[in-house]
């Protein structure tokens, strides 16, 4: 017997770039002989979860719309896929108004297919948005990712498109159509479809603190700041007194990446054009920054360092002692950053 591969359509724009990329996951689902069907959720009549609370006893939603006919189908499917847009960050209503109702399968879950089985059913996400940054699909993810667990689901996978504003622009997209549709086929085979975006990996361990608020000032190098680290940190400083210098690696949180990946070094038009990872620009798409310092005195939780590269109030992700294996004293660097290394090269 075939399986049944359901896929959502999530954008309230027909012939979108959502509608065009599910068609072909699921035309790749029927080539391995999945029978696919399609719902588009701003079709159909969902009233928005009551919080009344009576599926927490019962497994039950008491609300009478179109949900009736689709708990079914979302318990039955082998598989499934959920195309949508990006809309302000988050999921669109047509979506999120499902996900939501979905709270009575959470108190169900008993009813639902026994977790051990649920490596049998697989998951697929596609998230179209304008905006070229993939940081702009993280606040989604979790709830996505939560959907599936609920319906039993094993997540596996996810095709993230961003710079596509326009209806239909996917077509010009290279291999975004195949991709999808390689996507689907992998979905019913069991195959891997691809590296999971990493969920928010860090949180800050404390915060810069020093008298600059934009870009560090002329001679930063000499400047001092202090690193005030969250209390329940500070017993992991222990040790760090005894070296000399360290490196701060800290969240450049103003940067302003926009899917740029060529750049002129700090912007100066007089420097050659070269790629944004071969310079130290703040704008990248993991605003990472990186500084060694020199540490003058740790008193409690607070470092006082010289040199830090970082203005007031950047959330700090790390620090590591600097070791002898850090010193590359005939490391190679190209003509164009001698004349602006002292300054940084970003
Ligand atoms: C109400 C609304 C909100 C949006 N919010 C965002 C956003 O926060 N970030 C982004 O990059 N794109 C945003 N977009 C753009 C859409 O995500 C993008 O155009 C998407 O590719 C549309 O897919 P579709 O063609 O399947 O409808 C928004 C669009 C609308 C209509």
């Amino acid at each position: 017997m075939s399986v049944k591969v359901l896929g959502l359509l999530g954008s309230p724009r027909r012939k979108g770039n959502n509608e065009l990329l599910l068609d072909q996951a699921l035309s790749g689902a029927q080539s391995e002989g999945a029978k696919v069907e399609k719902m588009v959720l701003n079709d159909l009549d969902i009233t928005p979860c009551q919080a009344c609370g009576q599926c927490l006893s019962t497994g039950e939603c008491v609300i009478r719309d179109d949900m009736e006919r689709i708990y079914p189908e979302l318990k039955l499917a082998q598989h499934l896929i959920l195309a949508s847009p990006v809309f302000f960050l988050g999921l669109p209503a047509q979506a999120k108004l499902l996900i939501d109702r979905c709270q009575c399968l959470w108190a169900g879950r008993n009813a639902l297919p026994h977790p051990e089985r649920s490596t049998q059913r697989r998951g697929l996400l596609i998230l179209t948005a304008s905006g070229s940054d993939l940081r702009q699909f993280q606040p989604l993810l979790s709830t996505v990712r939560a959907f599936f667990a609920t319906l039993g689901i094993t997540y596996r996978g996810e095709l993230l498109f961003g710079g596509l504003e326009e209806r239909g622009e996917v077509l010009h997209h290279p291999g975004a159509l195949e991709r999808a549709f390689e996507a689907g086929a992998k979905l019913v085979k069991g195959e891997e479809i691809g590296p999971l975006l990493p969920q928010t990996p860090f949180y800050p361990i404390g915060w810069v603190r020093n008298s600059y608020r934009e870009a560090p000032p002329e001679g930063w190098e000499r400047t001092e700041s202090e690193l005030v680290i969250e209390p329940e940190v500070e017993p992991a400083l222990d040790g760090l007194e005894d070296f000399s210098h360290l490196i701060v690696l800290f969240w450049m949180h103003s940067a302003k990446y926009e899917g740029q990946v060529k750049i002129h070094p700090q912007g100066r038009k007089e420097m050659p054009l070269v790629g944004l990872l071969a310079s130290r620009s703040p704008h990248r798409p993991n605003p990472i920054g990186m500084t060694v310092v020199r540490l003058l005195e740790r008193q409690g939780r607070v470092l006082r360092v010289r040199g830090l590269d970082a203005f007031d109030g950047t959330p700090i992700i790390d620090l590591k002692p600097y070791l002898s294996s850090d010193e590359i004293p005939d490391a190679k660097r190209p003509e164009w950053v001698r004349g602006l290394e002292k300054g940084g090269i970003g």
